[in-house]
Order: C-alpha cells, then structure tokens, then sequence
C-alpha cells in the first residue's frame, strides 16, 4: 500500500555546505565601479545567487569525488583515458545504460581482471563512431579529449583554416546554425568566416495562454526553410559544416526536436556536407525529446542519445555542462564519415595521403596535451566519467528541468517577462519587452538590468544579446538573430527552492522599477572579439 501525498519526495540531500557572507549593495556598487561594471570581472565571493553560467559550476555527487580518488596521473595511456572513451560509448552511442567502464575500473586489481580489462577496456576494437577503440586511436584517430568546449572549437577551426583557404583561396565561407554559442562564433570569425543563427524568432517570444504550453514546442529547432534559402543563395560548396546546438543556448536554452536534427541532417547529407553538433547540453535535450516527443515516452535517455548522435558527423561538446564536471571537453568525429571524407586528403587510387585525424592529433599534442589527457589532470577526467552517467539519469534530469520551469513560471507571475518555456539550463528575461520597448540597441539596457540585479540584490545573471551578442558591429541580416535576452543559468545540483524564491522576489522588484536602470555606454573594448568578457563599461 502507498500512502501518496501532494508534495513530491526529495530525490537528493545537500552533503557539502559553503557559507556567504553578509555584503551590503553600497560595498558591492564599489566593486562594480573598481572593475568596470563588466559582470565577469565581479568577485563571486560577494554574491547570494550566481546565475552568471552553468559551465563548471556544477556540486559533483559523492559518487563523483569518489572516483576522482581512482584518478590515474600517468603521463601516457592514465586509466582514465580508457574508462572516458567507453563512458561516451555507453552514454552516447550504445543505447543501454550500462556503466561497463566504471565497474570495470573498480573491478580491475587483479590478474584475472587484468585480462578483463585488456579485452574489454585498454584493447577494445571499436570503430565506426565517434570514440575508435585501441589501436584504431592511432590508425585513424577520431576522438580529442580538450580542457573545454571552446578547446574543441579552435581545435576544429585552427585545422580546417590553412586547409579551406589552400583549397579555396580568397573564398568567404558561410557556417549556419539554429545558433551558435558566443565562443562558436567567435572561432568562425576568426577564421574570416560568417556565422549564421537561423531559428524561429517569432516563435521565441510567443507567450502561450496561461503561462503553459501543453507539450513543448522545441524552440530550439533550426528553421529548415532559413536553411534552404541560404544554401540557395550562397551556395552549398561555401558552406563547408552546418552546425546545430542542443539544447540551443543562445535561443534561451531551449531544445532541438529529434525530428528537425533528423531533417537537417538529410539536407546536410543531401549536399555532401558534415553535419556538426555542438552538444553541451545533450543530455537536457534528449530528456525533452522524452517528454515531449511524439514516440520517445518510453525511451531511456540514453536510448534517445544513441538516435540524436547517429544524425551528425561530428560532436564538439564542452563537458562543463552535461559531464555533471567542473571541467573537460570534446572534439570527435565519425569515423570515416563525411566530415573524415571531406577533409582528408586521398591519393588517386583512393588511398588515404592526409588523414585529418592526425592533423587534429597533432594540434591537440601542441596546444592542449597529449592526447590521453589533452589537458585534464586525471582526477578530473574520472569525475567526468561518472558525471556523464550522472547527466543520463531520469530522475535528476526531470528534477533539473522542472527548477527552471519553476523559476520561469514564478518570474512569469510576478509579471517579468521571460521566455517560456524555461530552457534546459536556465530561464531568460525578455530585455526588449522589460523595458517596453523603450530603450534603443546601443543602450546596452540587459546588461544595465544585469548589473542591477547584481548591485542591488547581489545576484548574478549573464547578458546574452546587444552587448554579448555584438548587435552595434554586425549586419543587418544578422542583427535580425541576436536575441535580446539577459541569461539566469542554473548551476547544476546546487540550488534549493529557496534561491529561485529570492531570484523572483528580486527580479520582480527591479522590473517594478526599471525606469531607475540606467543605460550604459562602453568605454573600452567594444570592437574586442567576444568583448563581453573583457570590455569596460559605464552608466
Ligand atoms: N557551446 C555551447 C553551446 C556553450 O554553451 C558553451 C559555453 C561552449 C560551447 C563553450 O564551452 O565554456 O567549456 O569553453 N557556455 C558557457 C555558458 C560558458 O555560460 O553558456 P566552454
């Protein structure tokens, strides 16, 4: 017999405790002003609620400071290097929810296990994803392990430049996202590329009847008609990746539905071009699709993970996110797939001359490490192993993704305006509408409401439109992309209900007196590539 209650059980505890100290809003206007209003330059240890990013800033589970004591700090092949390669394979690409690597790992002291974990583990033969086992690593490696998100993507970039512009000379190219990161696009411009964001705005900001759509519309999807017009117009052999991100970050984390990766993915293929997925969040994507999906309800995540890679060539993913880490990221592509066939070099009786897998390798041994650790330590990279299986979870995801429903919802009521649904990772005010529509694109007003979130409840959010997304420095076409949202980000297993109350109650008074934010104007840095992180400020 149960005895149900309307109140859910908790699924988790706190374990660890960090303190805050008492700091008034004068002694944190003195900060602001000693390091130039920039948000990413003000001390955390003077803030209640820091939404700034939910990049590394996650509480691990005791299960995760557990195997960081099974950290192996070997300079070439460290355990971890093995257990991380077959952690992805069971969390993106088997489908079943195992944790072969880890049990093998505690198992794996004596002789008896040694020939175990020879066969299972160091000298797997795996080939034909994204993660080649043993000795394919070497043959054809497929697979760079990189200190974060951003190392994948300059690590991709620095590579493919000097091999477009030898091949093209003089040629612009054209790389089409339903949107891409800041960090993103900031790497393809400086490669003399132009990145384009082409989703739904009008969609975004739709607010549904009562608050509440039924299921999910996935906000996040690339508008494939967008796509169809710019492949049109700029031709497909100027467009050498597309690129989709899951959950979408800078479209308000909100998610990518299977079926519109599944429809990109053929128009990508059609025209012979990879299809790169940058998948920081691709554990809250695929809880999502589970939720909302017509036919993934029964589906485990890691199941619905195992459909959503099978549609790209290449994954960049920064692990600070869905690792459940503080720390890691990936380059990887699939083996001998298109982005291998494109931009590999073959001799004329099809013989492989340059395979860009060692071009990689060797730009990863030179800037990040060599390619069993590529910059983690070892204790970092067995926490990240267990975090990926932490981020498959069903219960912490559903747990994660309805915190920021909660918040979304409460900010919804007391009359801010935010984007609805929340996203996957965090909840985003409308600036435009915030400020009726009164304050033009060069008064940086979301970072102004940012900063006063900041200097009046010492909470801290991050701007991600006008001033982040560059809005005064790009082209018409593309300033019709940027969306003027300030960020909340979630940080993951850290946050109570009492922390999204004291965010609504704050955010909700500073909207009631949004006449009293003043714009700003920049003073240093504003043509600065990704200038929101080094850029000075003023009212
Ligand atoms: N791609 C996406 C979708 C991201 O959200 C981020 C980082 C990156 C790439 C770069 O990864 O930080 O590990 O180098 N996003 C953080 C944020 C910083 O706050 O949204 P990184």
């Amino acid at each position: 017999m149960e005895y149900p209650l309307n109140v859910e059980a908790p699924k988790s505890f706190t374990h660890v405790v960090r303190n805050l100290p008492t700091v008034t809003a004068e002694q944190r206007l003195r900060a602001l002003k000693a390091t130039h209003y920039n948000e990413f330059a003000f001390p955390a240890g003077m803030l209640y609620v820091d939404c700034l990013s939910d990049s590394g800033t996650t509480s691990m589970t005791d299960a995760q400071w557990g195997a960081m004591f099974l950290g192996d700090e070997s300079y070439g092949r460290n355990k971890g290097y093995y257990v991380l390669l077959d952690a992805f394979r069971d969390v993106w690409e088997r489908g079943d929810q195992q944790k072969r690597a880890i049990d093998l790992l505690r198992s794996g002291v004596d002789k008896d296990d040694v020939e175990k974990m020879m066969d299972e583990l160091y000298l797997v033969d795996t080939e034909g994803g994204f993660i080649n086992g043993g000795s394919y690593q070497l043959e054809r490696p497929n697979t760079f392990i990189v200190p974060q998100g951003r190392c994948a993507e300059a690590l991709l970039f620095d590579v493919i430049k000097p091999l477009l512009a030898k091949r093209y000379p003089g040629k612009v190219f054209t790389i089409p996202s339903n949107a891409h990161f800041d960090t993103t696009e900031g790497n393809i411009k400086q490669m003399g590329s132009v990145p384009r964001n082409l989703f739904h705005k009008e969609l975004l900001f739709e607010i549904p009847e009562g608050g509440k759509y039924e299921k999910n519309p996935f906000k996040g999807d690339m508008d494939i008609d967008k796509l169809n017009q710019l492949l049109d117009s700029v031709g497909i052999e100027n467009v050498p990746l597309i690129y989709t991100t899951v959950t979408n970050n800078s479209v308000c984390g909100q998610p990518v539905s299977m079926a519109n990766m599944r429809a990109v993915s053929a128009i990508a293929h059609k025209h012979g071009i990879p299809f790169v997925m940058d998948g920081a969040r691709w554990a809250e994507n695929c809880y999502f699709i589970k939720m909302n999906e017509e036919g993934y309800a029964d589906k485990s995540i890691a199941e619905i993970a195992k459909e959503m890679f099978s549609y790209f060539d290449v994954v960049s993913a920064s692990l600070k996110k869905n690792g459940h880490a503080n720390m890691g990221g990936l380059l990887a592509f699939r083996d001998k797939g298109y982005f291998w066939k494109n931009f590999s070099e073959f001799n004329e009786d099809g013989s492989v001359k340059v395979d860009i897998g060692h071009l990689l390798k060797v730009r990863q041994i030179s800037a990040y490490g060599n390619d069993s650790y590529g910059g983690m330590s070892g204790h970092d990279i067995m926490a990240l192993c267990v975090g990926l299986y932490e981020e498959q979870r069903f219960e912490y995801q559903d747990e994660r993704v309805r915190q920021c429903e909660y918040l979304a919802q409460g900010l919804h009521q007391a009359g801010v305006p935010v984007v609805l649904p929340a996203g996957g990772h965090g909840v985003y005010i409308d600036v435009d509408k915030f400020f009726g529509y009164k304050r033009d694109h060069e008064s940086f007003a979301g970072q102004a409401l940012s900063l006063e979130m900041i200097h009046r409840y010492g909470i801290r959010c991050s701007e991600l439109g006008d001033f982040s997304m560059e809005y005064d420095l790009k082209t018409p076409e593309q300033k019709a992309e940027v969306c003027n949202v300030v960020r909340l980000a979630i940080n993951r297993s850290q946050y109570s209900k009492q922390h999204m109350d004291y965010i609504i109650a704050a955010a909700a008074q500073l909207y009631k007196d949004r006449d009293t934010i003043p714009n700003l104007k920049i003073t240093f840095g504003r043509t600065l590539p990704m200038r929101h992180f080094h850029a000075w400020l003023e009212p």
